[in-house]
Formats: C-alpha cells, structure tokens, sequence
C-alpha cells in the first residue's frame, strides 16, 4: 500500500505545486505589465520586444524555480505532504518578506545596528580618487538572474564607483522592476545623484517589492560628483535579503562624456551628453595708480602701485592688462594737470588709441580727467595707457593719475 500510497500523494502535491504556479505566473504577469512599463523606453521594434517576452518567459521560470524550492522547505518541515493545500496566502506570506513569515527563505534583521559604525574615517583623502571597483553585470538593470544576491552579505568598506563591463555606470534614480540586478528587490537612489558643488551628500536607498518602489527603506548611503562624470557611493549593508544595489544600464553613455560635458536625464531613463553652459566667474577687476609726476610723452604709463588685481590680469611691472577670458571690460583711467596746457593720456587696446583723456588748462589752475571706455575684447587682448603730451600730477598718496577695469560679463566672440 505505502508505494502506491506515495504515489498519490506525489500525484496530488505535483496538482497543488501546478496550481501554485499558475498563480505565481498570475500575479508575475500583473507586476510585468505594470512596473515594467516604466523602464520601457517606448515604442520598440518587433525583435526587441520578442526578446523581452523571452525575456519575462525566463524570468518566470526563475520564479517557478523558486517557488518549487520554496514548496520543497515547506514539505520539508510539514510531516506529510499535507491534507493542507498550501494557498496563495501562504505563498504571499513567505515573499512578502514581513517579520515573522519569512524565516524559510528571507532573514529580516533591523537596520541601524551596524554599516553606520566607521563614519569618514579619513576626511583627507578624496573619495573620488580612493574607491573600490564595483564591476558586476549582474547588478545591471537589464539583468535577472538565478543566482540572487544579497548585499547584506557584503563587508561595505569605504567609497565604490560601478562600473559594467570596465564601462563607468551609475545607480538609477527610478524604480526598478523587482527581481532585476540579480536580486529580489532592487536598490535604487531616492532624490538623485548630487552636482559636484553639493560634495558630499546622503541619499535614501529604496527597494522595490510587490509594485510598492520602498516596500524597502534600507539605510541611506552617501554619494559624491566627481569631476569626468561619475559617482562614488559608500555602501552599507541593506536592511534584509534579498536586496542589491543596481546599476542602471541606461546610464552606460554617461561614462562616454567629456570633462566638458554632463550626463543630464529628463526622464531619468534616456541619458545624454550635454555642454556645459560656460560658467566662468566675472571675477575680474584691477585699480592701480601712478604715484609721481609725468612729464611729456611716456610710450606706457606703468602703474606701480596697484590697490586691486582680482584675477591677477594686470601687470604692475608692464602697467598692461591682458584679457584673461573674452568678454565685455569696462576700463577707467584719469589724471590731473596744473597750468601747462594741453595733456593727453590714451586708452591702447590692442595697438589703437580708443580713448583719450585730454584736458586743456592755463595759468594756475589745475583739473582732473576722468574718462571711460566700455568694449569688447578677446582673450588675450593688451590694454595700457600712454602718456602722449602735457604734464600730469601726482604724489604718492593722490591717486591722481590711475588706471582700471573690469569684466563685465564673459561673452564668446
Ligand atoms: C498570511 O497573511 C495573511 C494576511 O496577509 C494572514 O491572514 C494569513 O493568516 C497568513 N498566513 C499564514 C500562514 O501566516
Ligand atoms: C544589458 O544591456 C547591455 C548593454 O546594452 C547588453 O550588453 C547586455 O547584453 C544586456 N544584458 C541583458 C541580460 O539583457
Ligand atoms: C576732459 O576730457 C575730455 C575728453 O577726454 C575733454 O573733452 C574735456 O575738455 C576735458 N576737460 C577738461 C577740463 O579739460
Ligand atoms: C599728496 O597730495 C595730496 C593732495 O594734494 C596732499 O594732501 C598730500 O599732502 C600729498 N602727500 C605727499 C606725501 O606729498
């Protein structure tokens, strides 16, 4: 009897494990046509979309896999194969990965108790230079596999930059569909990635489970901009298993971009190259003066004692500026004469008299000049003054004969 028995028995626990299944395929199809949709980029030719159906079909047979193991504990730790059909309920219970019903497959263990320990130990070194290579395709998002991993697994020590295949990628910043990047539920990055102004910065980590993208909170990680496009993360260990930090393949031409360029995203799926806007600082502004007499035709009027040179443009040993961006520059330059008649200072640009300061003044009396001259010039433009004719007052406390500019704002030419 206990043969044939057996046989039955095998024969009805094969019907339930079918019913299981149908159900597993069930609820899997739903979560397809609803979370996956969000990493579909749109409208893809026939082939692509056949390979993603084959795609799912594996996926699928990778859940069946694990739910047959799944009934295998399970009969395992029942004396029979039970009377009891195992339900949906149950199956629900077992992935749903809540305290209490997940001690088959999942180990839940609070978060906070550790990966929280070694804070910045050393400050000095930039993470941007000093990480550890995460190189593992299996964390793509295009990828599913049968090993699932778990991050919790991992000693987390320091800064990781990912990579994919030797190629520079990054963490997404969407929801991933579950069972991607060769886990269970997917980390993603909660508020994306910082601007290499922000330095360092803490970011929420999500897992996406059961269409709920932070069914999982795991602790939250930091993250740094780097200079030539890309990110260093410091990793700690998720909250349970089985959870793994992604890698969005999407961003996979970030790594292509220039030092001149960002890797921007309106979406958050389709990533791109883009120039930077040219941003440099209107930081430049000098104010010197001359501090004695001139007296008749001086080629360039050396202004020794300078008062202001931000950006280092004016030379006080020449008395020349050199543009050192181009742009719109504002320049100044004044003197003072006593009764001698005619006295001409001129602004040269590049060779050409642009300006004059020029006073006419008899007998006794003495005036001063000031004249002004806004232009446009090129990086590497000469500006300096001459001292053409007359005579100009000054002593070492006037600031009478001055010279100075500034840049206005930087233009391309
Ligand atoms: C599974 O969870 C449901 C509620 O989600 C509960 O009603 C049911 O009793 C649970 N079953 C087991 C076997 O824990
Ligand atoms: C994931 O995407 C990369 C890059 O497009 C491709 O080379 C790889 O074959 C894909 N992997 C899977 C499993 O689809
Ligand atoms: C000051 O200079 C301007 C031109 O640079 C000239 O027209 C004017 O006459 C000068 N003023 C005096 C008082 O010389
Ligand atoms: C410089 O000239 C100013 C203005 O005329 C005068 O007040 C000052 O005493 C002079 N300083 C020196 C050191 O000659």
């Amino acid at each position: 009897m206990s043969r044939n028995f057996y046989h039955q028995m095998v024969g009805f626990c094969i019907q339930v494990l079918a019913v299981l299944f149908a159900c597993a395929a069930g609820t899997e199809n739903r979560d397809v046509s609803n979370t996956f949709r969000a990493w579909n980029t749109g409208d893809q030719p026939l082939p692509e979309q056949l390979a993603f159906v084959y795609k799912e079909m594996e996926n699928l047979k990778h859940e069946q896999t694990l739910m047959k193991q799944k009934q295998e504990s399970i009969s395992q730790a029942l004396p029979h194969c039970s009377q009891t059909p195992v339900d949906t309920d149950m199956e629900m219970n077992l992935t749903s990965l809540q305290s209490g019903s997940s001690q088959l497959l999942y180990t839940l263990a609070q978060y906070g108790d550790e990966g929280s320990g070694e804070e910045d130990s050393d400050e000095s070194s930039d993470p941007c230079y000093h990480y550890t290579v995460l190189d593992q395709s299996w964390r793509a998002t295009n990828y599913s596999t049968k090993n699932v991993a778990c991050d919790r697994r991992v000693l987390w020590k320091g800064w990781y930059r990912l990579f994919y295949r030797g190629k520079s990628i990054q963490m997404p910043e969407l929801c991933v569909k579950k069972d991607m990047c060769g886990t269970h539920a997917p980390l993603w990055l909660v508020g994306g990635h910082p601007r290499i102004r922000d330095g360092v910065v803490t970011r929420k980590v999500c897992g996406n489970w059961k269409n709920k993208c932070c069914m999982f909170k795991s602790p939250p990680i930091q993250v740094k901009a780097c200079r030539g496009n890309y990110y260093v993360y410091k990793f700690v260990k998720p909250g349970a298993c089985h959870l793994a930090y992604c890698a969005d393949i999407n961003t996979l031409v970030c790594g292509k971009c220039k030092r001149s360029e960002s890797c921007i995203s309106r979406d958050k799926i389709t990533w791109m190259c883009k120039k930077n806007k040219i941003r440099v600082k209107a930081n430049v502004h000098f104010f010197a003066s001359y501090p004695a007499h001139i007296s008749g035709k001086v080629n360039k009027i050396v202004y020794r004692k300078v008062y202001v040179n931000q950006g280092g443009a004016f030379n006080s040993r020449t008395g020349t500026f050199i543009a050192p961006v181009s742009g719109v520059y504002q320049f100044f330059f004044s003197t003072q004469t006593g009764g001698s008649g005619v006295t001409d200072l001129w602004l040269v640009v590049n060779g050409y008299w642009v300006a004059v300061s020029h006073s006419n003044i008899q007998g006794p009396n003495s005036v001063g000049n000031l004249s002004t001259y806004m232009t446009t010039l090129r990086k590497g433009a000469m500006v300096y003054v001459t001292h053409n004719h007359g005579r100009s007052w000054a002593n070492a406390s006037s600031n009478t004969i001055i010279f100075g500019g500034s840049l206005l704002m930087v233009r391309k030419i």
